[in-house]
Parts: C-alpha cells; sequence; structure tokens
C-alpha cells in the first residue's frame, strides 16, 4: 500500500471519528428565552403566576414559573429545577405521570403537569417539549435575568 493512500485513510478514519464525536457532543444549547419560556408560558404561568389577573390559582402547589427567583426556591414540595439534575427535578417528573412524595406524612401524590382543567384529561407536553425541558436543565438550568 503506498503512504498516500495509507495517509488517505487515516485522514478519512480522523474526519469520520471527528464528525460522529461532533453529533454526539453537539447539543444544542438550550436558549430559555426561546425555547422554554414559550413552554412555561403557554403551558405552566396560567395556574404558577402571581398575576393578580389570575388571583384565584395564582402560585399552585406553592410554585411559581414566571418568576426567576421564585422559580428556583421551588414550591410544597421544595425545590422543583434541580440545575443539571433533570432526573431528580420534580418539574420533570411530573410532566411524565403524577409523583408520590417519599417522605410526606399521608403519601401525598402531585398529579401530572400540565394539570387539567376540571373535568378534562390529562394532555401531557409534546415529547419535543419534554426532552428541552430536561436538556435545559441538564445544562444547568440557565435563566437570564
Ligand atoms: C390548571 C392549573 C395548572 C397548570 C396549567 C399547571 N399546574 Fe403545576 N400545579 C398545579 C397545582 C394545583 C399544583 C399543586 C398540586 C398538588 O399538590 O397535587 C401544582 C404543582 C406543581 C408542581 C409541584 C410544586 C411543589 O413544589 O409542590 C410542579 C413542579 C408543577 N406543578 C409544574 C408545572 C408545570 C411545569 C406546568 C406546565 C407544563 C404546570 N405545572 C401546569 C396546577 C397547575
Amino acid at each position: 500500500m503506498k503512504i498516500t493512500s495509507i495517509a488517505t485513510m487515516i485522514l478519512g478514519l480522523g474526519l469520520l471519528m471527528s464528525s460522529t464525536h461532533a453529533s454526539a457532543g453537539d447539543e444544542k444549547k438550550v436558549d430559555f428565552a426561546a425555547d422554554i419560556q414559550p413552554i412555561f408560558k403557554e403551558s405552566c404561568v396560567k395556574c404558577h403566576s402571581l398575576d393578580p389577573k389570575k388571583p384565584k390559582k395564582h402560585g399552585a402547589g406553592g410554585l411559581l414559573l414566571d418568576d426567576k427567583a421564585a422559580a428556583f426556591k421551588g414550591g410544597k414540595a421544595g425545590k422543583d429545577i434541580i440545575p443539571g439534575n433533570s432526573k431528580d427535578s420534580l418539574l420533570v417528573k411530573l410532566l411524565s405521570g403524577p409523583v408520590t412524595l417519599p417522605d410526606s406524612e399521608e403519601d401525598k401524590e402531585i398529579k401530572a403537569m400540565p394539570k387539567p382543567k376540571k373535568g378534562e384529561k390529562w394532555k401531557p407536553l409534546s415529547d419535543d417539549q419534554i426532552a428541552i425541558i430536561r436538556q435545559w436543565i441538564d445544562q444547568g438550568a440557565n435563566w437570564p435575568d
């Protein structure tokens, strides 16, 4: 085999490896304002807000999702968003179904989110929306001021 073809092979292999590596590590950086906030606004804030126009339901579960400090503080169940750890973030778990809190007195179950209106069936967020919320939290839950 000629030196040039070996060199071409090595070069080709290198390119192949770097391109597969790039696609695996090339995770899009989630943009809070563009990717996450619209989901919260559309599906969550009508209940998780201190907006005085929604006085009956404000801060459901003690959680506000339209205020950075309050959102990271969490709700009645404690911290709902754990930056860097979507797996243990209650907010993420609730998007897939109800969660029973392990150390509460009467085995309190929190309903799946977004909570449906009375009499309606639970309609989960889309898989894409759930995936991007997970990704946002795993990337550190960056929420610009
Ligand atoms: C129709 C009103 C409503 C909507 C819409 C809604 N929630 Fe809730 N949420 C509630 C209520 C009420 C509770 C308290 C429920 C309970 O304790 O069982 C709650 C509790 C929670 C909790 C637990 C808070 C804690 O610390 O105890 C999280 C997290 C949460 N919601 C996230 C969300 C997210 C994310 C969305 C949007 C995808 C959403 N919710 C949409 C009404 C709503």
